[in-house]
């Protein structure tokens, strides 16, 4: 059995929620009188129409009554970057830090106040509606994290525009799926940025990507706007003499940032939004291979991220908060930008990599800003583990109160690493699960409220209800492992997939009528605690980056000589999961490293680095039922290098299995 952990004085002391019995009853309110639950916090924010009592939720999640759809607050009208900015100012919190800016080199930092973020975010929105982009209209965001990719999304937010953020690390092609599929109007992006001493070429990227765009999906993006990112910071590593030698520039369809902002008032009226109006949208992959462009609305989502935040960092005034995601991910939006600001926080944003200049630096900005939450994903504590304690040991860390981790499940050796070195045994750690359809965080433990136990993700946050079901669809009440699924919607629930309701009323909640599928498989123990056990379909999540077999499949397929492929998870001791992939070849077609290689990078270059195989397999013949589906269970044991593959009756041709043992990679 797992041993409990309980909060400590250090973070019992003046929290906001300093005991189970409190969690307890308000999340038993949340769920019994959510309209009362909610109003304190509705209460907090900025209407420019008042939500009307009564009007708090609908929903339907059975599919087998009708559409499925999620409202909260119908009625009420508001504008999310408002009520992050312009309500912050007017509180007297004009001259509170926002965000303190830590580059990738450490000679690069800076700071900006709520009071300037909301300046620069006016002047871009006016820059915005002066070349035509308004309500509803996308907007694709390529950057690295910089203040800049912050200013966009909330201008975004102010003028009612989508935006549609894609991760920095994603190549030409995938960002071209993205911004053809949601028909964006224009690109942000910088002129590169650096990671570690690697630079990244964002612009030359883009260039491609909206070639691709135009040729290959018939989509034209109208304007690509530019930030003059790398002339400001140190160089990394080597550059041309002139920047203009790493991309091309059109006069036509590029403009500088500057360009779009200088004489621009600091003045913008906010286009007041419904509450189901959309906010952003976000990209995750699906398993089929397409993305699924993920939709949150208004009113729902600014709601819960900002109570996830206060609840689960146990967010005080004066306190120093780092999340260490990139903006790219849903991670980045709700608890980077969106959470803090609706809090009021002073946050840190990183650009760099934990690992540069030196294998410390996380825990050097930690003592640098005195941050008093740090939030951060499993991968990274592993990667960062294997450099001994010293590095952690020589920087005084004792501003920090509470941990949290995110993306896949913490393994126990690594949660009490970061327990006892990193949080000297007095900080509580939130492993908080969620996705990016959840919008915020839906299960984990509270600081100083609930206990902890090494890799369990905790309870139930306000207005969530989890149910586990069996493979019948039967609820297993207390106890037991099955399929983690919502019988009711919170706020912050995705509302649709843009463009494409159909396919998100299948991929949710077909499976079970009546309930939002999450893909996860759980398991609550004894003490009401739930366990994520890992993806029940065909997901991977390697480094906490979720993607689909079907679309790594779909890559290696590209290459003419590759007949078949079968991409299964491997487990990795640092990035969790491993991509393992089998290819059966075409007529004529030699297995060897050449073809290896050129896999490997083909999966990189089509999707991102994060994504790059770690063995590829020769395969004479995968393993199939009689119906044609491959059993990919027979190919994780292999992958995993066992010699037993369990029952294989179903199989058509139990001779495969010889071959692959065989020609299994080392
Ligand atoms: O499988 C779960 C895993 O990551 C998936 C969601 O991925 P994504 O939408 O990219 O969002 C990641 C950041 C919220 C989930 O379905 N996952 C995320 N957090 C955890 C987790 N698995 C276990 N424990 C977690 N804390």
């Amino acid at each position: 059995m797992a041993q409990i952990y309980l909060p400590t004085d250090h973070v019992a002391d003046r929290s906001r929620l300093p005991s189970f019995e409190q969690y307890q009853d308000m999340h038993k309110m949340s769920l019994d009188e959510p309209e009362a639950f909610w109003s304190e916090i509705i209460n907090e924010f900025h209407w420019q129409t008042h939500p009307t009592r009564g009007n708090f939720m609908s929903y339907n999640f059975d599919i087998n009554k009708g559409n499925i759809f999620v409202k909260f607050m119908e009625g009420a009208m508001t504008n999310v970057c408002f009520n992050v900015l312009d309500k912050n100012v007017r509180n007297g919190h004009g001259d509170k830090i926002a965000f303190y800016w830590e580059g990738n080199h450490p000679e690069d930092y800076s700071r900006i106040t709520y009071a300037k973020l909301m300046e620069l975010v006016c002047q871009f929105s006016n820059g915005l509606r002066d070349r035509n982009i308004g309500k509803g209209d996308r907007v694709a965001i390529y950057m690295p994290m910089i203040l800049e990719t912050v200013v966009c999304m909330l201008a975004c937010a102010r003028i009612g525009a989508i935006h549609s953020v894609v991760f920095a690390g994603f190549s030409s092609d995938s960002l071209a799926e993205r911004m053809s599929d949601c028909k964006a109007k224009v690109l942000v992006t910088a002129d590169g940025a650096w990671r570690g001493t690697k630079l990244l070429n964002l612009k030359d990227t883009c260039d491609d990507a909206m070639e691709k765009a135009k040729t290959k999906y018939n989509h034209t993006v109208g304007m690509c706007i530019v930030v003059p990112h790398l002339e400001r910071v140190t160089a990394c590593g080597k550059l041309p003499h002139d920047l203009r030698d790493l991309y091309k520039w059109n006069d036509d369809i590029d403009v500088w940032w500057h360009d779009m902002v200088e004489g621009q008032s600091t003045i913008c009226p906010p286009e007041w939004m419904a509450a189901e109006d959309p906010l952003f949208m976000l990209y995750t992959s699906g398993s089929t291979g397409k993305p699924k462009g993920v939709l949150h609305t208004t009113a729902g989502y600014m709601l819960y991220a900002a109570a996830t935040f206060r609840y689960v960092f146990d967010h005080r005034d004066k306190d120093i908060y780092w999340c260490t995601a990139d903006v790219g991910w849903i991670t980045g939006h709700t608890y980077v930008v969106y959470a803090p600001l609706a809090n009021a926080a002073t946050s840190v944003m990183f650009e760099g990599t934990p690992f540069f200049p030196d294998n410390d630096r996380y825990w050097s900005c930690v003592e640098k800003y005195k941050v008093t939450q740090f939030y951060t994903a499993p991968t990274a504590i592993r990667a960062l583990m294997k450099f001994g304690e010293h590095n952690v040991k020589r920087h005084n860390m004792t501003s920090l109160r509470v941990l949290a981790s995110v993306g896949e499940p913490i393994n126990s050796e690594a949660w009490l690493w970061y327990y006892k070195l990193v949080g000297s045994n007095r900080c509580s750690i939130a492993d908080t699960f969620w996705q990016t359809e959840t919008g915020g965080h839906v299960i984990t433990s509270i600081p100083a409220a609930t206990p902890m136990k090494p890799g369990a993700a905790g309870y139930p946050f306000f207005g969530v209800d989890p149910i586990i079901l069996d493979n019948d669809g039967k609820e297993i009440k207390g106890e037991g492992e099955g399929f983690l699924t919502f019988a009711r919607p919170w706020p912050g629930i995705m509302r649709t997939l843009f463009g494409d309701h159909d396919r998100y009323q299948e991929v949710y909640f077909r499976r079970f009528p009546g309930y939002y599928c999450t893909g996860d498989g759980a398991r609550r123990d004894e003490d009401g605690m739930i366990w994520i056990t890992g993806r029940i379909d065909d997901m991977l999540n390697v480094s906490g980056h979720l993607m689909s077999t079907s679309e790594v499949e779909g890559v290696l397929t590209e290459d003419l000589r590759v007949a078949e492929a079968a991409v299964v998870a491997k487990p990795h001791p640092l990035k969790g999961e491993s991509l393992y992939c089998f290819v059966t070849l075409g007529e004529g077609a030699t297995f060897n490293d050449e073809l290896v290689d050129s896999l490997k990078k083909r999966v990189r270059h089509r999707i991102g680095a994060f994504a790059a195989p770690d063995a590829i397999q020769y395969a004479p013949g995968l393993p199939k039922t009689r119906s044609g589906k491959i059993m990919r269970r027979i190919l994780r044991r292999i992958a995993l290098g066992e010699n037993d593959m369990g029952d294989i009756s179903t199989l058509t041709d139990p001779s495969v299995i010889a071959q692959l043992l065989k020609y299994r990679a080392t």
